[in-house]
């Protein structure tokens, strides 16, 4: 097979759903994958946030390897007990916020999200959800409705009733939007989606403490956040925020298809047998996985190269704000979460299609920006040649198009 007859075969017969890139990926190793002519890229998007140990680490084969040679999914699923599965619940306990004492295992963050929307129903009694604009839950019925951006959610209508939006960053509307009829409030500690927006300091806390005060139940939304994408293991955690429910995918197996919820005790109290489940709900082979993907960010200190590789990017592409003031509006990000954003939608596309020209890849971001979010284990050398390649791209296109 070629690139051209692989391009083919997916123009024919794979769901259009996405714009697609001509670009056939046939292997990855590290930060680099290439496509099957042998053309070397670097991945600035670790598979969309989800790659946080590189491509085709050794640990996640063997670990794959090793337990699939032993069992991939247990007699009668979750109703038996398995050490993998107990291997990681302990692991995860050493890094999860300590009120979250009870931990279920799922596919995806959509499929999580959901999950915790519907058993805080269940909890509390009460219907409502309140969400925020711009946010991002994922695509399954109830998610995207609980989903703030009008582009993801309303192309479904009729959408799941009892959702409410206010907005992010915002504890007064928030406050207004709360009544006795409010199950949960779900929440990003960072908004991923949307365009990486980061709250002012006492949003989360004060979120917190108005769903205390309604009797809500708190959902935080770390599926692009969790696992040390943004510098500590959860940015819930770091803030010192008591959640009621923690939702978790993306980097949980570093690409392997999973995810979990952790509940406080209070919340794991109210609920009984028969409440949730799902055939592969923390199947051996998953969570051998992640067991293996977690314990190497743990081992390997990947907090403090989170923070270093984060801060020499910020402070690179803060530059090109300086320099490049016309085509660059703003830079944010913390950690390994970051985003560039132009002065239009035209220029960011100009920009990735540059990047991947000069093999590197990177996620526009709400049309407007570009998010980069790497592998956690990037080194600096590399993060450099990929800075270098925007850096080259960004001048390339203001000399052509912005300031002619
Ligand atoms: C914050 C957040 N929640 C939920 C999801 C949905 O996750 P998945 O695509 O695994 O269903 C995403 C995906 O980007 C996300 O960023």
């Amino acid at each position: 097979m070629s690139s051209k007859d692989t391009f083919e075969i997916e123009d024919k017969y794979f769901a259009p759903f996405f714009v697609k890139q001509k670009i056939s990926i046939e292997k990855g190793e590290g930060v680099y994958v290439w496509d099957e002519e042998g053309r070397r890229y670097l991945d600035f998007t670790a598979g969309w946030g989800v790659t946080c140990i590189g491509h085709a680490n050794p640990v996640i084969t063997d670990a794959l390897v090793d337990q699939a040679r032993k069992i991939i999914q247990n007699p009668n699923s979750g109703l038996t007990y398995s050490p993998a599965r107990a291997r990681l619940l302990s692991l995860l306990a050493g890094i999860l916020p300590p009120n979250l004492t009870k931990v279920f295992f799922t596919n995806s963050g959509a499929e999580t999200n959901d999950a915790a929307i519907k058993l805080a129903r269940k909890v509390t009694g009460r219907a409502e959800v309140v969400s925020t604009y711009q946010s991002f839950h994922g695509r399954t019925i109830s998610t995207a409705s609980a989903t703030g951006q009008a582009k993801n959610r309303d192309r479904y209508r009729p959408l799941m009733p009892n959702y409410r939006f206010v907005p992010y960053n915002d504890l007064e509307a928030l406050e207004r939007s709360l009544d006795e009829s409010v199950a949960a409030v779900i929440i990003e500690p960072i908004q991923g989606e949307g365009g990486i927006r980061i709250p002012s300091d006492h949003y989360l806390t004060g979120v917190n403490d108005l769903c205390k005060k309604n009797g809500s139940l708190l959902i935080m939304d770390e599926i692009q956040t969790g696992f040390f994408r943004t510098g500590p293991a959860f940015i819930t955690g770091a803030c010192g925020v008591e959640v009621d429910f923690l939702t978790m995918a993306k980097g949980i197996a570093g690409g392997f298809p999973f995810g979990a919820f952790a509940m406080s005790e209070a919340v794991a109290e109210k609920l009984e047998i028969g409440d949730h489940g799902g055939t592969y709900c923390g199947n051996p082979l998953g969570c051998a996985v992640s067991y293996a993907v977690i314990k190497y960010l743990i081992d390997n200190n990947i907090s403090e190269n989170v923070e270093k590789m984060g801060q020499l990017a910020l402070n690179r592409m803060n530059k090109w704000q300086t320099e490049y003031g016309d085509a660059v509006a703003d830079v944010r990000g913390k950690g390994l979460l970051i985003m560039i954003e132009f002065m239009n939608e035209d220029v960011a596309t100009k920009v990735k299609n540059e990047c991947n020209a000069n093999g590197l890849l990177v996620t526009q971001t709400q049309g407007i920006g570009i998010r980069i979010f790497p592998a956690l284990n990037i080194r600096k050398d590399e993060l450099e040649e990929g800075l270098h390649i925007m850096e080259d791209a960004i001048g390339s296109v203001v000399k052509n198009s912005v300031r002619s």
